[in-house]
């Protein structure tokens, strides 16, 4: 009887696990003459997403901050496809700027499929970017968006482009305040509350999809987000540094893991962003497990309220 009750926990575990890792994208393409540019691709989710198109023909042009661990993913892909590797640290908008002038370096003429993947969720302190911007916002939203505005011009020279904004479920718990963008009310406390901590990730990953909503409406090109569902990355490394939260951590292994994808299958939603035809690509659309689903919060007015804010906080940071 206990043998049974264990084989169909077992079974019960198993089947959860499958479900909760689903979303399996089946395109396939020649992806030869493409031209992909994914941001965040030293590890990951990114690394995942930048090999497989590899493997498609597309060339790939990975951005990383940290260029030793993405040596390695370029000596990975340049054993498959044509690969170039640029330095970006997206919570600096000069290493923006100057990742763009590297870019065009290459003497590449478009851009099919713009990829902004980068991520930092959760920074156990307080944290800001050089232009002094609350971390997560800075880096996941403003970096991105002063990116894809610099890559513009070679996003309109290819045919049928677009940008897929990787974002996150946890724009549920966003409160997207514009006279509090950097949520400065706690900038000094020594520990950022958690509640508040992953408001603010929230909130820039609420930027994602608002920034993907607006695009087509400001250059004419196609948009979309997604979450990737939750995956076993390096994304929590801020969390793991904390003692406490690194032994909970530890103590819920077994049961995060029937919860969680590995990269290639949390990179599955993205690549179906990537790779879906363009007509039939919703524009604006929010993805998760491979379909179309419907994001909190999101609407056109604050989109185009995020859009005017951000250029806003650009042409300050360009004046300077
Ligand atoms: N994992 C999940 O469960 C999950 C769920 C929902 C959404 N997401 C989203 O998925 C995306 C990929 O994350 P991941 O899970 O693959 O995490 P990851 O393994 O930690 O990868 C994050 C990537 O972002 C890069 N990055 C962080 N800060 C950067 C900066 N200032 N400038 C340039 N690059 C920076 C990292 O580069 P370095 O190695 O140089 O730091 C790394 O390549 C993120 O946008 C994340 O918000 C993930």
């Amino acid at each position: 009887m206990c043998i049974f009750c264990i084989l169909g926990l077992a079974l019960f575990l198993w089947l959860l696990h499958i479900y909760m890792t689903g979303g399996v994208c089946k395109i396939k393409k020649d992806l030869n003459g493409k031209i992909v540019f994914i941001t965040g691709a030293n590890t990951g989710i990114g690394k995942e997403t930048a090999l497989q198109l590899g493997m498609m023909g597309a060339t790939v042009v990975i951005a990383c901050r940290d260029t030793n661990k993405g040596q390695l993913v370029l000596d990975q892909l340049n054993k498959i496809t044509k690969a170039y590797m640029i330095k970006l640290d997206l919570s600096c908008l000069n290493s923006v700027k100057q990742c763009v002038e590297d870019f065009k370096k290459l003497n590449i003429s478009q851009i099919d499929i713009l990829i902004n993947n980068a991520g930092v969720m959760a920074p156990q302190t307080y944290k800001i970017t050089k232009q002094s911007y609350e971390l997560q916002f800075g880096t996941n939203h403003l970096g991105h968006f002063l990116l894809t505005e610099l890559l513009i011009s070679y996003l309109k020279s290819a045919q049928q482009s677009r940008v897929v904004n990787v974002a996150s479920l946890a724009h549920k718990h966003s409160q997207l305040d514009f006279k509090d963008i950097n949520c400065a009310q706690y900038a000094n406390s020594k520990l950022w509350p958690i509640k508040y901590n992953i408001q603010a990730y929230g909130n820039s990953k609420l930027c994602n999809i608002l920034h993907a909503m607006e695009i087509s409406k400001r250059h004419g090109i196609k948009g979309c987000s997604l979450h990737p569902g939750v995956v076993r990355t390096e994304l929590v490394r801020e969390i793991v540094g904390n003692p406490i939260l690194n032994l909970l951590f530890k103590l819920v292994t077994p049961i995060y893991f029937i919860f969680t994808k590995s990269c290639l299958q949390g990179a599955q939603t993205t690549l179906q962003c990537a790779l879906e035809d363009y007509d039939k690509l919703i524009d604006g659309g929010y993805y998760s497990d491979c379909k179309l689903k419907q994001p909190k919060f999101a609407n056109k007015q604050l989109a185009e309220k995020l859009w005017d804010f951000s250029v806003e906080k650009l042409r300050m940071y360009m004046q300077k």
